[in-house]
């Protein structure tokens, strides 16, 4: 497992803005789509690719084209679906799949409530998006769900991750061919395991809060 903070002064403002309890939910979605354009743009340093021929005004020349199957992006219901914009824009050609998951607050696990991927995932990069790593454990759960259809590697694109979190991940994901791109390693979880400093509840911010 791999993992890479992204270092960079537009991500840290956006990622400043996000964070202020004072700013409202329609600049959170719009701030959230474009950082993880930013993201994105990371997370797919490793996408596949292959040489194509074309023709340009002027000549025949060899360029670059995704190689088939293309990648599958992954939202996590809910709060990754505010993700989802931000990478689309980015890998329009994309394919996406949706996995619902939730974590129960009392126990802290994370349970699945809603799954449409591809039955057969043999040789295909995903790319997982789940604002919030805190303690790991539904990306956990998702990241297994993925390589147990055939998933090659998971990249999971986050804005903000708990260490405790990564370690949970790294103690069990060691091996695995799993990246995570996040724009900030904050400091600890809370008791709650809520991110501290943290930008509070991801989908309560995107959405406002549903009954
Ligand atoms: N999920 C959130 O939305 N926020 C946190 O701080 C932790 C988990």
């Amino acid at each position: 497992m791999r993992v890479l903070e992204v270092d960079h002064p537009l991500v840290a403002h956006k990622l400043t803005v996000l964070r202020d309890r004072n700013t409202p939910s329609p600049v959170f979605r719009q701030l959230t789509e474009e950082l993880v354009t930013l993201l994105a743009y990371e997370a797919t340093r490793e996408v596949r690719t292959e040489p194509v021929e074309i023709e340009t005004p002027v000549t025949r020349t060899v360029g670059t084209a995704f190689t088939k199957p293309t990648p599958l992006v992954v939202p996590i219901l809910r709060a990754g679906l505010g993700m989802l914009e931000g990478m689309t824009k980015l890998v329009p050609t994309a394919e996406v799949g949706f996995l619902g998951m939730a974590r129960n607050e009392e126990t802290l696990e994370a349970i699945t409530y809603a799954e449409r991927l591809p039955a057969d995932l043999t040789g295909r990069q995903v790319f997982v998006l789940d604002p919030m790593l805190a303690t790991g454990g539904t990306l956990r759960e998702a990241v297994k769900f993925l390589f147990a259809r055939g998933a090659s590697d998971v990249t999971c694109i986050c804005l903000l991750a708990a260490p405790e979190g990564l370690q949970a991940l790294q103690s069990e994901l060691a091996e695995a061919n799993v990246t995570i791109v996040v724009a900030s390693i904050d400091e600890r979880l809370n008791e709650k395991a809520y991110i501290v400093p943290g930008l509070g509840d991801a989908g309560d911010r995107l959405y406002g809060v549903a009954g």
